[in-house]
């Protein structure tokens, strides 16, 4: 008489270290990997930054060997974004298309670094340039202008192209941006820049280490809801995908991450496209606070976070982990 057993047993593959190896469906690689910086002025400066525990800002000359760093972890890309001196702020955003401001030239520091040995990318929106810290140009009722943003967001992209970079990252969620900038990178002989378009980008309250990152956190008001998603919204996420990608984006983003894998996984089984997350400064925040109040192993919440985004389809992952978690894939 033979005892009642199960019909299989999915335990059984999980019963040993060689064989989960082998049964392992998604795999986390330092390729994998955005690694976002914050350049700011001075030199030999590092500042570090109180909401973003273990995250500094850097000045230009800081750039290169952090960029070295990098490649010898394996990281392909990096992201990079500037504290623009208070000064320089205002109304108009105008230092971003000024060919010295702290972005461009972070880019070159790179570039003469590094050559083509890694990717630069950069973003494009008016927050870290704008006295009232929001995306773009506003009106008198604060309103925020699209068609005139763009322009300008053009002029940044070209700049930005024109000092080295190679990935476009618009993140100002304007209507028709993808369209005016690709043209223009075009027509001004741009024709391998990349266009990674923030294209699910929500209104999310897992900014706010991010703004003090770039210093706009004490200048906003208001909020951006008028241009960010509703974060109720999935049906219209697709229809921002689907737009930027006729208007010739390379690349996809949704942004933040965890807390929209399921947007991650409807873009990727719609449109088939390269997609990529962002584990925003607020996703960090909260792994090094849980980590630090003993509710879970830093390490170990780190590569499971990051994993959840292969295997939810990202082809990638802004991560400001990403540095800690390449040295640990590579252990
Ligand atoms: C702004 C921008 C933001 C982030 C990237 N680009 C913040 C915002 O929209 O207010 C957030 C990134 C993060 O929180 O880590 N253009």
């Amino acid at each position: 008489m033979s005892a009642s057993y199960p019909a299989t047993r999915l335990r059984r593959t999980r019963a040993s270290a060689w064989s989960r190896a082998l049964h392992r469906e998604n795999l986390l690689t330092p390729a994998d990997l955005i690694w976002p910086l914050f350049v700011t002025e001075g030199t030999g400066t590092e500042e570090p930054i109180g909401s973003l525990p273990g995250v500094s800002r850097w000045s230009v000359d800081l750039m290169a060997p952090r960029a070295k760093e990098a490649m010898a972890l394996g990281i392909p890309c990096l992201a990079l974004f500037p504290n623009t001196q208070a000064q320089r702020r205002s109304d108009d955003g105008r230092e971003a298309l000024n060919p010295d401001n702290l972005m461009c030239r972070a880019i070159r520091a790179i570039r003469d670094a590094c050559g083509e040995g890694i990717g630069v990318l950069t973003d494009v929106a008016l927050d870290p340039y704008t006295s009232h810290g929001q995306d773009g140009l506003v009106d008198p009722a604060g309103y925020v202008l699209n068609d005139a943003t763009v322009e300008v967001l053009v002029g940044q992209s070209l700049n930005q192209a024109a000092a080295g970079a190679d990935v476009i990252a618009p993140s100002d969620m304007m209507d028709g941006r993808i369209s005016a900038i690709r043209a223009a990178l075009e027509g001004d002989g741009h024709v391998n820049v990349q266009i990674m378009s923030y294209a699910a980008k929500y209104a999310s309250a897992f900014y706010g280490p991010f703004r003090d990152a770039v210093g706009s956190s004490g200048l906003l008001k208001g909020d951006k809801k008028t241009y960010q998603m509703d974060p109720a919204n999935g049906e219209e996420a697709l229809r921002e995908v689907a737009m930027d990608i006729a208007e010739g984006a390379d690349s996809v983003m949704v942004k933040p991450g965890l807390p929209y894998l399921d947007i991650v996984r409807r873009v990727k089984e719609r449109f088939e496209v390269p997609v990529f997350a962002y584990q925003v400064s607020g996703e960090y925040a909260m792994i090094e606070h849980a980590a630090a109040a003993g509710a879970g192993e830093r390490d170990a919440l780190v590569l499971e976070t990051l994993l959840a985004f292969k295997r939810a389809g990202c082809s990638g992952v802004l991560t400001y982990h990403a540095a800690h978690a390449a040295r640990l894939l590579g252990a």
